[in-house]
């Protein structure tokens, strides 16, 4: 078992202050070890806490472990002598083994998304997740209600699909995670051009039934500026935590003008001239993303 990354923090310790002061936590899904570099200096460059993150699919697509996204981790914010408060977050895991495995690895918070299940047994599998994860002073970040991808959006998403107030409120109630991943209208990946929506009225009784526990928005790609300061602004606090990963693959791809998505190794491999372009325009985003959270100036 690796010790957590030093200088690394928790969701209790980012998302309650972001909270409190209006404005939410970045959480980069770096998916390519390049990538972890340009994320932290965007973070750096703007003086916000961040989180950078990867998901059970992603390690699998981009032929990662645990430990190696660590390491990468653990390089850059040494190299860059990183002095911002930061999480190391294993994001929608379905499997405990996998989630230990990160914890083992040094991560400082994880995501069991037991979405899937019945309502008990996703509160339940959250629950014991969070024993574990609290012996070792890591966070967990639960699911309830389906998140889906843009591209099945009409056949799984909608208002079933949708996280429910009260059952929200028994649900933080049940598991004691510390931050809940809602459905209230985003999916994962690039919207249809009618674009996204968000049920705030929703987003706002959640929020109420849930206290203090910080609320996760995940399909953070796309979303509109307008949307996602609504979603931040929310009277009575907002989210306090939003993720991204497909605006930064899409940057990458097309400033390499590299269609096809590659393995973490196939980028390294990438002519460096070609490569330095992608990675600058992650950056951008990065910087973007930054902004639009109102988590400038933070750290
Ligand atoms: O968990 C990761 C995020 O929810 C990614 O969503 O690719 O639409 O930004 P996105
Ligand atoms: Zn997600």
């Amino acid at each position: 078992m690796r010790d957590p990354l030093p200088s690394a923090s928790t969701l209790n310790d980012l998302l309650p202050e972001a909270q409190r002061h209006g404005y939410a936590v970045p959480a980069f899904s770096a998916r390519y070890l390049a990538c972890v570099r340009p994320l932290v200096e965007a973070a750096l460059e703007r003086r916000a806490p961040f989180i950078l993150e990867i998901s059970q699919r992603e390690l699998g697509w981009f032929d990662l472990t645990p430990e190696a996204f660590r390491d990468e981790v653990g390089r850059v914010v040494s190299d860059l002598e990183v002095d911002l408060p930061f999480a190391l977050h294993l994001d929608h895991t379905f499997a405990e083994p996998l989630v230990v495995e990160a914890m083992d690895a040094g991560f400082t918070s994880v995501m069991i998304d037991a979405s899937a299940e019945p309502f008990d047994v996703n509160v339940a599998r959250t629950r014991a997740l969070v024993e574990e994860a609290h012996g070792r002073g890591v966070s967990v970040e639960a699911e309830l209600g389906r998140l889906t991808t843009t591209d099945r959006m009409e056949a799984e998403g909608g208002a079933a699909a949708y996280t429910d107030p009260e059952e929200a409120r028994q649900f933080v109630d049940g598991s004691g995670c510390d931050a809940l991943a809602v459905s209230v209208g985003t999916a994962h990946g690039v919207y249809p051009p009618a674009g996204p929506t968000i049920d705030f009225a929703r987003l706002t009784a959640i929020r109420r039934a849930v206290g203090s526990t910080p609320i996760v928005l995940h399909g953070g790609s796309g979303l509109p500026a307008d949307l996602v300061a609504r979603a931040v602004r929310l009277p009575g606090g907002g989210i306090s935590k939003m993720n991204i990963a497909t605006d930064f693959e899409q940057a990458l791809l097309g400033a390499m003008d590299h269609g096809e998505r590659m393995t973490s190794a196939a980028l390294d491999a990438v002519d460096p001239d070609v490569r330095a372009r992608g990675l600058a325009a992650v950056r951008t985003v990065a910087v973007n993303k930054i902004e639009l959270l109102l988590a400038a100036g933070r750290a």
